[in-house]
């Protein structure tokens, strides 16, 4: 069944939990996408788990679009939210709505995702009075993380707590359709999923949440270089992609691979005529 934003107010109401995975690329958002998610981010962590960079700051747009882009090809029902990158939304209200644009008439997204509350209100209420979905991201926002001295945990004092709430509602009064809440405190994400009628979903923030999201790669053990506390791995593929690489690797210098059934035939009569 086709998600949308309605999916997601309904689900809320209903208090089922809504689903999210990233994904960067066609098969693997064709694999999510037939598994049943209700959403598919084209998250800008693409900078650190496809494109080897230490954090998200160096994301463009232009990797983005030609990201998601491949992520829409292969979803057929999944709601698809393109994570708009470092300063192409920060910079000016024009900007944002400009690039939000981008994500939706050049790459099929669905909505958009940005970092940030009351500082980027102002964007939000201009991309949603354009018809494009917002999706919020409050908590540990690592396009802030020059801002915060590294990736940690937020909301943990009273005051960066109540902080995180005044965030959350001012998003939600901004029209923003769902808040991703990372590195949050359990009790606190409970908190706020209670507050804001929209839904919440967390990375990093406990049960309470209205939703769950996380790096496809995090979660199938593809992905060594960061292991945060929340990840749980459900599979061991990157174990799995070395020992078969391994055996192509020994196969290939053994003369074992390619063997007859992956060869192409001639015909003798043809071939004759070539000795
Ligand atoms: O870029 C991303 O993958 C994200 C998730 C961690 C929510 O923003």
């Amino acid at each position: 069944m086709k998600n949308t934003v309605v999916t997601f107010k309904e689900a809320k109401s209903k208090g089922e939990k809504l689903t999210m995975l990233t994904a960067y690329d066609y098969s693997t958002a064709k694999l999510i996408d037939e598994s049943g998610i209700n959403s598919i981010l084209v998250g800008d962590s693409l900078g650190m788990v496809c494109l080897g960079y230490p954090d998200t700051l160096s994301v463009t747009m232009e990797d983005m679009i030609h990201h998601t882009k491949a992520v829409a090809r292969g979803a057929k029902n999944a709601l698809i939210v393109g994570d708009m990158p470092f300063m192409s939304y920060q910079t000016s209200v024009y900007d944002a709505v400009y690039n939000a644009g981008r994500f939706i008439k050049e790459a099929n997204a669905h909505a958009v995702k940005l970092e940030g509350g009351a500082a980027v209100a102002e964007q939000v209420k201009a991309i949603v009075r354009a018809s494009i979905p917002v999706m919020g991201h409050i908590g540990l926002t690592p396009q802030s993380v020059n801002a915060f001295g590294g990736f940690k945990v937020q909301g943990k004092s009273e005051e960066a707590a109540r902080k995180l709430i005044e965030e959350a509602l001012i998003l939600e009064e901004a029209g923003a359709f769902s808040i991703v809440l990372e590195c949050v405190p359990a009790k606190l994400a409970e908190i706020i999923s209670k507050k804001v009628s929209i839904p919440t979903i967390g990375i990093g923030a406990g049960n309470g949440c209205d939703g769950q999201v996380l790096v496809y790669q995090d979660m199938l053990g593809m992905f060594a270089d960061i292991k945060p506390k929340f990840v749980k791995q459900y599979a061991n593929i990157g174990e799995n992609m070395k020992e078969a690489f391994k055996k192509y690797i020994s196969e290939v210098k053994e003369g074992a691979f390619p063997s007859k059934e992956h060869e192409f035939k001639i015909d003798e009569e043809v071939l004759e005529k070539l000795y």
